[in-house]
């Protein structure tokens, strides 16, 4: 086939035109995708947040305290790697940049002799329960809104479990098990 020299221009041009046209659509068609995408995500966000929230409220609440059946106390002591930096656990330890912890499962919050606890935790009151332990440990901040133990907390309920039963055994009678 032979074509003169305005022929293959014209063609040229026609295929310029189908290709603009077409990456057009295609532009078009992804940003739609994209929108569609965004819109999807933003449901599935929402619902997840809900559901995470309920799930960090529930592991607070039974999840540990049923986990300190099957916990094991060995872990908890390397867990603890963690806080020894400012407490010390032996019977009559001194208190370091927090207080001794020796017995501390049971004992009222904030009564260390000799150790000056801040204002949050000695009105926060009552004792430290298993359940309060769990609820401080997850998050300090978030539980003894105000307290000065620097520490983020421990996401794991099975690590905290395992913590909570070696705080538990600190103690030369340890308390009952919830
Ligand atoms: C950076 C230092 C620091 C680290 C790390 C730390 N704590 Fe503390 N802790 C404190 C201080 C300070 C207080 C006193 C808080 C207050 O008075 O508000 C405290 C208070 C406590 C109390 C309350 C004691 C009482 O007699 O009322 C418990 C229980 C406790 N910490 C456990 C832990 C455990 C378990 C860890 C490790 C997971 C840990 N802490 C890590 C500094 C620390």
């Amino acid at each position: 086939m032979h074509f003169s020299g305005w022929e293959k221009i014209g063609f040229g041009m026609l295929i310029a035109a189908w290709v603009a046209f077409g990456s057009n659509m295609i532009g078009n068609a992804l940003v739609d995708a994209e929108k569609l995408e965004k819109s999807a995500y933003q449901v599935v966000a929402a619902d997840d947040t809900e559901k995470t929230d309920a799930k960090a409220e529930s592991a607070v609440a039974d999840d540990t305290l049923t986990l300190l059946a099957s916990a094991d106390a060995g872990k908890g002591e390397k867990v603890f790697k963690k806080c020894k930096a400012c407490h010390t656990t032996e019977e009559g330890g001194k208190s370091k940049v927090g207080p001794n912890l020796w017995d501390v499962v049971g004992r009222a919050k904030g009564s260390v002799g000799g150790f000056k606890f801040s204002a949050a935790m000695t009105d926060k009151g009552g004792d430290w329960s298993y359940q309060d332990l769990d609820g401080f440990l997850a998050s300090p901040k978030g539980f003894v809104s105000g307290t000065k133990m620097s520490f983020a907390g421990i996401k794991k309920a099975s690590d905290r479990a395992a913590l909570i039963l070696f705080l538990r055994s600190l103690s030369a009678s340890p308390k009952a098990l919830p």
